[in-house]
């Protein structure tokens, strides 16, 4: 092999996930970042979950919406997680490219673990299997009180999906189950106070973004 035909390293990309009970406003910050980072030169892939690839689309439709068993539902988060890891999250980062995913596995956790009451320990093993080599370099918690929340989404005026249907106990727990976890992995998971002005959470998460990746 002569000296072209050698290819740069490429650096690998950064993950970064956002994570919240449903009404918690990460959307508008999720466009924020991809823009941010991209004004630095960089390639973003702005993804969610579940979703993400043509088939996660279809189990997303299905989780949103079909009855299901509790467990069904678990892992089928996980399968639709392992074909985005495999189609679109693990070639974007090899390509050099910046991933940034609307909820990664933190929200099985959070809504399979704390609001479905099913046995986290599980969660651990699939997670191993489907993502063991890989965790997010930075995740940001959008945190805020479920009423408050609440209030949010039926200002959206829209058809709620099977977890925006949950009462508000269900939210709680989600709630607590996302705080023990970004409390079990504070170097990771950063927590932002959903209830500050949207310039204020701007200037948060721009900033935690410029000091961990860039
Ligand atoms: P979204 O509306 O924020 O895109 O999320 C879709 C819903 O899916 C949201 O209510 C949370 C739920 N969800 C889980 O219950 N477990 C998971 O692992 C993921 C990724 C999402």
């Amino acid at each position: 092999m002569n000296a072209k035909e050698i290819s740069p390293v490429v650096k690998r990309g950064k993950f970064i996930t956002f994570e919240g009970i449903d009404g918690a406003g990460k959307s508008t910050h999720i466009a924020g970042v991809a823009e941010l980072v991209r004004s630095h030169g960089l390639s973003v892939v702005s993804t969610r979950e579940p979703g993400g690839t043509p088939l996660g689309e279809k189990l997303r439709e299905l989780l949103l919406h079909e009855a299901m068993h509790l467990e069904t539902e678990a892992l089928l988060m996980f399968a639709a997680r392992r074909e985005h890891l495999v189609q679109v999250i693990e070639p974007a980062l090899a390509r050099g490219e910046w991933v940034v995913c609307d909820r990664f596995s933190d929200a099985t956790y959070a809504y399979q673990g704390g609001g479905r009451g099913l046995d986290k320990r599980k969660f651990a093993e699939l997670e191993q299997w489907v993502h063991g080599h890989l965790q997010p370099d930075l995740t940001f918690l959008f945190d805020l009180a479920p009423a408050v929340a609440g209030e949010r989404i039926a200002a959206q005026g829209r058809e709620l999906d099977r977890f925006e249907q949950e009462q508000a106990d269900f939210h709680d727990r989600v709630r607590q189950a996302y705080l023990e976890r970004a409390a079990s992995a504070p170097e990771r998971i950063h927590v932002i106070n959903a209830g500050q002005t949207l310039v204020d959470i701007k200037k948060q998460v721009e900033e935690t973004v410029i000091n961990y990746c860039l």
